[in-house]
């Protein structure tokens, strides 16, 4: 790889944008792919907003300069050093378009950041193992205003790491040094870790199954917060912790002691106190927006459980 990595972004919303800024500051070649709807708002280049503080609008950050492709086979007239899935794990299996982005981006490392358990297995059929690199997302971020009538933060594309947060990625040793060299010169948070999948599993079981019952709530803390919601809710994180861990051989048996309401109850409120921006707003805008992947997820568990005789019942009644 050259001193200066060039890097193929595809996707470029919230979480492409982020990533763009903080490798564009390690001093990468930044190349986004988009859909054609967004090219034109992608030449104009993007402001974002790093929060730390509510109502205190940080100074913009400005990310332009970078090369523009619409489709996967634009890639063959560039060389990548490293290819950067900004998408969900429904936008991967949308087409064949990463099949063909497998065959025209050479030698390069892929690095997948989808949360689903099947989308390193689903990308492992284009891409070899010695070049895919699996990382998780620590932070949040969102396209703002969240609602039109919202000010702050500023309009542009807002993100926010939660105090101590650490992005881990896990690969093959030489793949995965120089994604994490890259990340930490551009001062992302970045470790190893030995199955990055494995460590997100949990916390995105219990995470897929609260988002759900937050749906089920309408998307309203009180609502989900009265004893019948927040009983579905635990009894259904169990059974998806249960599932992921037979799944992942991730060691899980102190998890489901700890998920009673009570945990649910006392948890809700102090995120909302720590989080910079209206959590409740975000958890409907976002997964709103991504409730097609969070479904599919819920789909997964659900199949794996019943191939595992294990109980699924609390995870069906979230099934729309
Ligand atoms: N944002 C967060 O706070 C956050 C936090 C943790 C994890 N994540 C995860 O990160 C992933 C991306 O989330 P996001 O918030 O960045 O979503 P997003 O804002 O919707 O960005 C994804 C972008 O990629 C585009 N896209 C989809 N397929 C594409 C393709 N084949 N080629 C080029 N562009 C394509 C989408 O277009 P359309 O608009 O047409 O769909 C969209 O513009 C999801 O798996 C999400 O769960 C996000």
């Amino acid at each position: 790889m050259n001193d200066k990595p060039r890097v193929l972004l595809v996707g470029a919303g919230a979480v492409g944008q982020v990533f763009g800024t903080y490798l564009r500051a390690a001093g990468c070649e930044l190349s986004f792919l988009v859909k054609e709807k967004y090219a034109e708002e992608a030449r104009r280049g993007y402001t974002l907003y790093a929060l730390e503080k509510r109502q205190r609008a940080p100074e913009p950050l400005f990310l332009s300069g970078f090369d523009i492709l619409v489709s996967a086979p634009e890639a063959a007239r560039r060389r990548f050093d490293q290819v950067w899935l900004c998408v969900s794990s429904t936008a991967l299996r949308a087409g064949d378009w990463v099949e063909q982005l497998a065959r025209h981006t050479g030698e390069a490392t892929w690095v997948m950041l989808q949360p689903a358990l099947d989308d390193r297995d689903f990308l492992l059929r284009f891409i070899p193992p010695e070049r895919l690199v699996s990382g998780m997302i620590p932070f949040l971020s969102f396209h703002a205003p969240l609602r039109p009538e919202d000010t702050f933060p500023p309009s542009g594309t807002a993100f926010w790491f939660p105090p101590l947060a650490r992005g881990l990625f896990s690969g093959p040793p030489e793949r995965l040094g120089a994604v994490l060299r890259t990340l930490r010169a551009g001062g992302y948070p970045a470790s190893a870790t030995g199955d990055a999948t494995r460590a997100a599993a949990i916390p995105t079981a219990v995470l897929t199954v609260t988002v759900a019952g937050l749906e089920a709530a309408g998307w309203r803390f009180e609502r989900f917060l009265q004893p019948d919601s927040l009983e579905r809710v635990h009894r259904a994180a169990r059974e998806a912790v249960r599932i992921v861990a037979r799944h992942t051989g991730a060691r899980a048996s102190f998890v489901p002691p700890l998920l009673r309401p009570a945990l649910f109850k006392a948890l809700l409120p102090l995120a909302s106190r720590v989080v910079p921006i209206d959590l409740e707003t975000y958890l409907r805008v976002h997964f709103t927006k991504v409730g097609d992947q969070g479904r599919a997820i819920l789909r997964t568990y659900i199949a794996l459980g019943r191939s595992a005789g294990l109980p699924v019942r609390y995870l069906q009644e979230f099934q729309s």
